[in-house]
Parts: structure tokens; sequence; C-alpha cells
């Protein structure tokens, strides 16, 4: 049977590493200066993971600090999703190791993988099995440890990744708050413009692949930065749209944080002042299927988030991926405010 409740964020958490490394450091790195960096992303600085640390350390971390949130213990979760383009390893799942650290005996566990836009897809993936009535608690987490496949000698990519995590519990919450509307969506003819190419078994890694340099990140960063600007808005209206309601009606848009200019293309499309659009790209760069749950932590924590707001995250990403949603906020609703 159908759930007739909403579905709420419970408890949200978020991490990153302590250690930053600013566009100083980089411009000791490679070919680049703050100055550009500046200009063209929007980026000053970005908190990046030590040798010792991998996904599922932050990913349990900021779970950590949903859960308390939320007031639950973890053996009170039925699903762990972790969203990442960064496992700690082929296998077992992020999610599996996550389950293990926080202890959550009764918890399914998986890893999702739509690249930036991990995190959205996960918010999609856990309310429809709430909403089904299948499960009663699901913990999405979007954790990335990206600095781990940058090229330090490319200044096309190295400069614009961050390391994070962020996490949501999801439950029910009254009816009408919560995850009012989704949308999402795929184009895999763009895959070659944004890829990990090696390391997989397509080109398992070999001497030759780890020499070719192709355990790195490789990116087409114009035509991404194309595709982000068209599509961004365009989900914004579709998600808006299966929740009965028009881009006028947004509070608070809380976009994935690439790119200044592409974030602010996005708020022109949708006819959106920059004051209703949640930044924090300067200090975190591009934390992949991170920044929308470390965005909205910091949007709730400077009070800029109230009763009944509704909010618009979208992300997009390797894939090519997309995706939105439109929450109702609310602490009346059960969820976090
Ligand atoms: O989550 C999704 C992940 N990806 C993205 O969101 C990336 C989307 N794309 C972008 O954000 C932008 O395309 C970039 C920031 C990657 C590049 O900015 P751009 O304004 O599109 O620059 P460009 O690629 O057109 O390059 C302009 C120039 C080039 O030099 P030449 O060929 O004109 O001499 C680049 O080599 O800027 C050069 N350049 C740099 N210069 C200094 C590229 N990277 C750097 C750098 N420092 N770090």
């Amino acid at each position: 049977m159908k759930n007739e409740h909403g579905v709420g964020i419970l408890g949200l958490g978020i991490f990153v590493p302590e250690k930053i490394l600013t566009n100083q450091d980089l411009e000791k790195m490679v070919d680049t200066s703050d100055e550009w960096i500046v200009e063209r992303t929007g980026i000053r600085e970005r908190h990046i993971a030590d040798e010792n640390t991998a996904t599922s350390d932050l990913a349990t971390h900021a779970a950590e600090k949903a859960l308390a949130e939320a007031g639950m213990s973890p053996d009170e979760l039925d699903l762990i999703i972790v969203c990442t383009a960064t496992p700690d390893m082929f296998f077992p799942s992020v999610a599996c190791l996550v389950q293990a650290n926080l202890h959550a005996t009764k918890a399914a566990a998986f890893d999702l993988a739509a690249g930036c836009t991990g995190f959205m897809y996960g918010i999609a993936t856990g309310t429809q099995f709430i909403r089904s009535g299948f499960y009663k608690k699901v913990l999405v987490i979007g954790a990335e440890t990206l600095t781990k496949i940058m090229d330090y000698t490319d200044r096309n990519t190295c400069v614009l990744f961050g390391d994070g995590a962020g996490a949501v519990v999801l439950g029910e919450c009254q009816s009408g708050y919560g995850i009012l509307g989704l949308d999402l969506g795929a184009d895999g003819t763009g895959g070659d413009l944004l890829k990990l190419p090696a390391g997989g078994s397509r080109i398992p890694a070999s001497a030759e692949s780890v020499a070719n340099r192709l355990h790195f990140v490789h990116m087409n960063g114009n035509e991404v930065f194309k595709f982000a600007v068209k599509v961004m808005g365009e989900t914004a209206v579709k998600a808006l749209d299966n929740a009965g309601l028009a881009a006028g009606d947004i509070d608070l848009l809380i976009p994935h944080q690439a790119n200044i200019r592409i974030i602010q293309s996005a708020a022109k499309r949708l006819k959106m002042p920059m004051d209703k659009v949640m930044v924090n790209v300067d200090k975190y760069g591009n934390t992949s299927s991170a920044s929308i749950p470390i965005a909205l932590r910091e949007a709730i924590d400077a009070g800029r988030i109230k009763d009944g707001d509704i909010i618009v995250a979208v992300g997009f990403g390797a894939g090519l991926t997309w995706a939105s949603c439109v929450i109702k906020w609310g602490k009346g609703a059960n969820t976090i405010a």
C-alpha cells in the first residue's frame, strides 16, 4: 500500500577534511593564478583528504552527524545509499563500509553512481523506498575524495575539485511537506566529456595506463559548461512542474557547486536574483555529490531557510546526468529547521 505521508529530511550532517589547498598553493604546482581561478570559477580554496583518509571515512563522519540531528540510533536505519564517484575500492561498496562503521546492522546498503548528480539520484531513490512504504528510514550520503583522482599536472582540472561528504536521514513527515517534486535525466552520448578512463574492465590497470595518466579525471570543460548551463534551468522547471509549482515559487535555489559562472547563468535562466541562490563554491570547490548537502547545511546554519520555504536543489555531472528536487521545508513537518 502507498504511504500517505510526505518524505522529508529528518537530519543532515556534513564533514570536510581539515587540510585546505588554496589557489596560492596551486600556483606553486601548475601554471595557474589565483586571479584566473577566481575569475573563471569562483573558487578560492578547497578541502583535501590526507593519504590515510578515504571516502568511507568522510561518509561515516557525515552520517554520524545526520543521525545525531535526527535523534536516531544506527540500528533504526533500513537502507544506506552512498552516492560517489570515488569509492574506497571497487568492492565492497562504500555503503557496506559505512554500514559496518556505524553498526547499522539492520540496514541494506548499496552505492549509486551518477557523477556529481549522485546525491540527487540518491534522494530520489530513497524517497521512493519510503513513499512505497517498503522502508521507514533511509540514509543518503554524498561523499567524495575527488582530489585522489586529480592529475596535479593538469591545470584544466586540478584547480576545480575538493573533498567532502554530506548525509541526510530521510523519513516520513507531514503530508504536503518534504520532497514535493523530482526530475532525473541522463544523456549517455556525452559520457566522453567527463570520465576516468582506466582501472575498469575497458582499460584495466597496467603500467601503460598509469604512464598515460589514465587513472585521473579527463574532462572537456567547455562542453560540460555548456551542458550544465542548459540543463540546470530545464531540470529545475521540470521538478517544479512535478510538484505543481513554478520558478517564481522558489525561495532558495541550491545548485551543484561547480563554477560560479554556471550558477549565475542557471539563476539568470530561472530569472532568479542571486540573493535567492546558495553559493559556497569559493570555500570548497567542486565536491561532486557532496556539494548539495554541504550547501544545504550552510544555508540552514546561515538562517537562509525558514519554515514553509520552497527549496530547489539542482545537480548535473558525469554520465552525463542531471536531477532536481523540490523540498518544502518545515519544522512542523518533522523536517529539520
Ligand atoms: O561537476 C561537473 C564537473 N565539471 C564542471 O563543472 C566543469 C565545467 N567547466 C568549467 O567550469 C570551465 O569550462 C573551466 C573552469 C573548466 C574552464 O573555464 P573556461 O572559461 O571554459 O576556460 P577554457 O577551457 O576555455 O580555457 C581558456 C584558457 C585556455 O588557454 P588558451 O588555450 O586560451 O591559451 C586554458 O588553457 O584558460 C586556460 N586555462 C587555465 N589558465 C590558468 C585552463 N585552466 C587554467 C588554469 N589556470 N587553471
